[in-house]
């Protein structure tokens, strides 16, 4: 038998597989589930960008290109991170790589060494622990409260601090609460990366999505000083609905991209030469089909949270998302009650009962490191997510 590394082994498998798993048996037996597990947007990918990929096929740029990215879609990046952000780059401190994840990973294996810590707020998105321990890195949480709108301090940044912590994950948006930072909130926490030499990986991929006069603000636009430690995360994935196309970036300080553009070089190469043709296309295009999906976002939050605000008598609670299209669902009051003679012990076990009861699939939130809530996504039609939404409340009011 072959013998796995101990790098791989120290990878937990993803535990919303299960949930998934369930789901997917239940539909394929003819039952209809609501989906409120879902990840990415339920919009098409704009039709102009579409067009580009096709007209890139049918021109024949279908060859290898520059393996950090297509030198135009470079450009296109610089400008949107002058324009949106406020930050100045170079063309050779943008790599173009399969996905904010490949960005992602990419950065840490970059920068982290065996023993490293890397503090992450929790709850958090379940790849970064995975990604950091592949590398060798230990993974180290700060509870983000829901009593603080799930969002960190840089008192507690601080106190987490120790001689061997090296990065900071910062991802504003949001995954799993939604929560945005303000940039006061961000400037503070920056200034305790830069008292204790942190690199902060800044994981902005939903940027865009954001709701009710919110702005986002980018951590590396502090200062120069914090530009030169951080690592910007981002991409078209979400923004442009394009999760399929495989389409991240990052924008780093030169020693970092010329690292991690050789390794590209020798892991994976260029990403798909069409899919860049199709990125450049949303990042130079109308955006008009991106304000109306964040639009659409933003009426269904708000139905979402009234809903939501009706269930409080229920024992069920949630803090209001400012960004992503994800809402924490507090339902541990329900822990220690029973549902149809069933205890209820954590956030497993309430999705589990929601799918196998009321056919309703959501995340639960010991996914993401915090057990008290499970993760609703309104990426589905607002239909479905109010015939879901009163099935949860149904199962709320069942529990005794
Ligand atoms: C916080 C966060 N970062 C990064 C990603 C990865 O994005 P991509 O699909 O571009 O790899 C996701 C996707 O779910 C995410 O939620």
């Amino acid at each position: 038998m072959i013998k796995v590394s101990e790098r791989v082994k120290a990878i937990a498998p993803s535990m919303t597989l299960a949930i998934s798993a369930k789901a997917n048996e239940l539909k394929a037996a003819g039952e209809k589930v609501i989906n409120f597990g879902v990840g990415e947007p339920d919009f098409n990918t704009p039709e102009h960008i579409v067009a580009a990929a096709k007209d890139a096929l049918d021109k024949g740029y279908t060859k290898y290109v520059a393996a950090a990215g297509l030198p135009a879609l470079k450009k296109a990046i610089v400008k949107k991170l002058k324009i949106d952000n406020n930050l100045d780059y170079e063309p050779s401190q943008i790599i173009v790589s399969n996905g904010a994840k490949h960005s992602i990973f990419n950065a840490i294996f970059a920068t982290i060494n065996e023993g490293d810590e890397v503090l992450i707020p929790k709850p958090y998105w379940l790849t970064y622990p995975e990604v950091i321990k592949s590398c060798g890195g230990i993974p180290e949480y700060i509870y983000a409260t829901p009593r603080h709108g799930y969002k960190i301090t840089a008192a507690q940044v601080e106190a987490a601090v120790t001689p061997r912590t090296k990065m900071l994950i910062f991802n504003s948006p949001c995954n799993p609460t939604g929560a945005v930072y303000t940039q006061d909130e961000i400037k503070a926490i920056a200034e305790v990366c830069i008292k204790h030499d942190l690199i902060v990986l800044a994981d902005e991929i939903y940027e865009k999505l954001i709701y009710g006069g919110q702005e986002h603000f980018s951590i590396a636009a502090v200062s120069p000083e914090m530009k030169e430690r951080t690592i910007v995360i981002n991409g078209v994935s979400k923004s442009y609905a394009m999760t399929g196309w495989r389409l991240g970036y990052l924008a780093c300080p030169e020693n970092v991209a010329k690292a991690i553009s050789s390794f590209q070089s020798h892991s994976t190469s260029n990403v798909n030469t069409m899919t860049q043709y199709a990125a450049l296309a949303a990042l130079e295009g109308d955006d008009k089909p991106m304000r109306d999906m964040i639009a659409a976002f933003g009426r269904r939050r708000d139905k979402m949270l009234e809903m939501l605000e009706s269930y409080k008598p229920l024992g069920l609670d949630y803090v209001k998302p400012d960004g992503a299209f994800y809402v924490m669902l507090l339902c541990d009051k329900l822990y220690g009650k029973s549902f149809r003679g069933q205890k209820i012990h954590g956030s497993m076990d309430v999705a589990d009962m929601l799918l196998t009861h009321k056919k309703v699939a959501a995340t639960p939130g010991v996914c993401f490191g915090d057990d008290d809530a499970i993760r609703l996504s309104y990426a589905l039609s607002t239909k479905d997510m109010l015939e879901g939404l009163e099935a949860i409340a149904d199962f709320a009011r069942e529990c005794k």
